[in-house]
């Protein structure tokens, strides 16, 4: 029997839950012609309401659609060769006519490409150095797009990594081209709301106001819930209303962690038992056990100051005021420059998130599991 509760790649349709509303909202401006801003705290689930998206048959039916991650990038030249390398991996299966009219639109790179003399089509096996006038690339992708026979969404996930690109002139560049077109909408996603809506609402910078927004969170407890029983039901399994709402509230609701827990309670609770809060609790513990090696390695690379500012975030859950003496003296810490510091490269790190509640900044480690882990083992 299939694990209906996916933690990994593409959801198949029936057991994607829920996201009725952002779906709609989102295909209908898409239709409008509108570009979205899509952000929500890590692992909420981004990346598969894009995917879903993609499947509605009003999209899927009358637009090219194309969906990269450019979190490794870190220049235009890597931006043009993502954005590049998906359209050709779109048109792969479409055959040799569209793969020509796109290999013949980005002349930049026309020296570049390989043959395969079996299918008789070019392979695009573009390396980075080919790629000598991203500007230029850029221009002919956009052209491309712009004049495609259906129209276009591009979904680019991780866009906040533009703002890290050391050439500072590559927003501006991608707006001016992406404001004159029509045929192509644009999904932007991230996790970075700080970088990205700065990106966006501030006045001064070239993507202002250039996009709806959509901020994504929590699945509601009553829709989750009932879509998790429904799963176990349909496999000819029980697990009590207790264990779901126990298990959605271990998390808020935040949807990867609540979801690994059921994976992991479907695939290794037997299957004549019904499922308790006795049996996710196991779970849950098994999970962090078996995780436990990764989070202490990462411990490990980290420096007294920093692993006992983490602790103290962790056990506090969200932490307010944390370079205050009193939050210092809490949790005996050195002082509350030296908790600024280790906050600092945290955050670097990723293994800190915040978000500003009225004029003060609440800090949470990144991953839940993670948390949990370390209030288990400090
Ligand atoms: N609608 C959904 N139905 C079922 N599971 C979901 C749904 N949305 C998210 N999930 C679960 O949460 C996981 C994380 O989702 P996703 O990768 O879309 O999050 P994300 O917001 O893009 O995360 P990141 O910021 O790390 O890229 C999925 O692999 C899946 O297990
Ligand atoms: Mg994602």
């Amino acid at each position: 029997m299939e694990n209906p509760f996916y933690i990994t790649g593409i959801i198949p349709e029936p057991y994607f839950c829920d996201r009725e509303k952002e779906t709609a909202w989102m295909v209908q401006t898409l239709k409008n012609k509108a570009h979205i801003l899509l952000t929500s705290p890590r692992r909420m689930g981004k990346t598969q309401l894009i995917r879903h998206v993609f499947e509605q048959p009003a999209i899927k039916d009358n637009c090219y659609t194309f969906y990269t991650d450019i979190y490794p990038t870190t220049s235009l030249h890597e931006l043009v060769l993502f954005l590049s390398k998906e359209i050709y991996s779109v048109l792969v299966p479409k055959g040799k006519a569209a793969l020509d009219k796109f290999l013949t639109a980005i002349r930049s790179l026309a020296g570049s490409f390989g043959y395969d003399p079996i299918a008789s089509t070019p392979i695009f096996d573009v390396k980075l150095g080919d790629i000598r006038t991203p500007e230029l690339t850029l221009e002919e992708i956009f052209n491309y797009l712009e004049h495609a026979d259906k129209p276009c969404v591009f979904a680019i996930d991780e866009f906040q990594q533009i703002a890290y690109y050391p050439k500072k002139n590559v927003e501006a560049t991608l707006r001016t081209h992406i404001q004159k077109m029509s045929n192509c909408m644009f999904i932007y996603a991230g996790s970075n709301r700080l970088i990205l809506e700065n990106m966006f609402n501030s006045s001064a910078q070239p993507f202002y106001n250039s996009a709806e927004q959509l901020y994504l969170d929590c699945i509601s407890k009553d829709v989750y819930t009932g879509f998790a029983e429904e799963q176990f039901t349909k496999a000819g399994r029980t697990i009590a209303p207790e264990a779901t709402s126990h298990t959605y509230d271990l998390f808020e609701g935040h949807t990867y962690y609540v979801h690994n827990v059921l994976h992991n309670a479907f695939a290794y609770i037997d299957s004549d038992k019904v499922i308790d809060i006795e049996d996710i609790d196991k779970t849950l513990s098994d999970i962090l056990e078996e995780k436990g090696r990764t989070f202490a390695s990462v411990m490990n690379q980290l420096n007294y100051q920093q692993k006992e500012t983490l602790v103290a975030i962790a056990k506090e859950g969200k932490a307010t005021s944390v370079t205050s003496v009193a939050f210092v003296k809490k949790h005996t810490l050195k002082s509350p420059s030296s908790v600024q510091y280790a906050i600092k490269t945290l955050l670097e790190k990723q293994l800190l998130t915040y978000h500003n509640e009225g004029r003060s900044k609440v800090y949470r480690v990144s991953d839940r599991f993670m948390e949990m882990w370390i209030c288990r083992t400090y």
